[in-house]
């Protein structure tokens, strides 16, 4: 089970990554833009806070701008993933840049189908969307429960990247259904920590030890 943290927020990722809990770091367009800051300073940056793998998204309407843009960022830090958008052009760049060693991970998908055709394409992450789809449909829990199957079914290599999760549910969910990974806000990583009556227990302790003879 691997947590990674989905910002561009690099105070976050420091205090996210000093729980010991986390793995890697996803980020998007969107999370860059929130930064304000240019866009490989702040790769640069996390890539050197968390070792493990950072997705930076390649922009590109072809394979050929898709694959250029990859291996210019690629050149960041050697701990850099590539996320590669689903649709065709995304998966005809897969396998050029798996096979130039640049990791890359799918994003924006939202059918088990979708899932499939990435990790018969290679990616080494498959990023499925839960609560985009929660919103207009109630399937993600089956979404992931699927995608661990097809990656059973045909022995593929790809790590299932549950995204976009913004509820301890969400989650749980992907924690039942053995998901490699779930990308998470630091707010939610935090919130998992927490139980009422684990605040109210731990308390109640705390008082009674100070009635202990020392
Ligand atoms: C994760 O890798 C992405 O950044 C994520 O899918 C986008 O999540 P959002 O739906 O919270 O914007």
């Amino acid at each position: 089970m691997k947590i990674f943290i989905d910002t561009g927020d690099v105070e976050a990722i420091r205090r996210a990554y000093d729980t010991g809990m986390v793995d890697g770091v996803t980020t998007n367009p969107t999370h860059i833009a929130n930064s304000g800051r240019p866009f490989k300073e702040v790769i640069k940056e996390i890539c050197s806070i968390v070792p493990g793998p950072v997705s930076a998204e390649a922009m590109g309407s072809n394979a050929e701008q898709l694959v250029q843009a990859a291996e210019d960022i690629a050149q960041i830090a050697d701990n850099i993933v590539i996320k590669i958008p689903m649709n065709v052009e995304g998966l005809k760049a897969v396998p050029v840049l798996e096979d130039k060693g640049i990791k890359t991970n799918v994003t924006m998908i939202f059918s088990s189908t979708q899932c499939a055709l990435a990790m018969k394409a290679g990616a080494t992450f498959v990023s499925i969307v839960l609560s985009r789809l929660d919103a207009i449909a109630n399937e993600s829990d089956i979404l992931i429960e699927d995608s661990m199957m097809i990656k059973s079914n045909f022995n593929f290599k790809s790590e299932v990247l549950a995204a976009s999760l913004k509820t301890q549910n969400h989650a749980l969910s992907c924690f039942r259904a053995g998901a490699d990974i779930i990308t998470i806000p630091e707010s939610l990583l935090f919130q998992m920590y927490k139980h009422s009556l684990t605040t109210e227990g731990l308390a109640q302790f705390e008082k009674d030890w100070l009635k202990v003879a020392q």
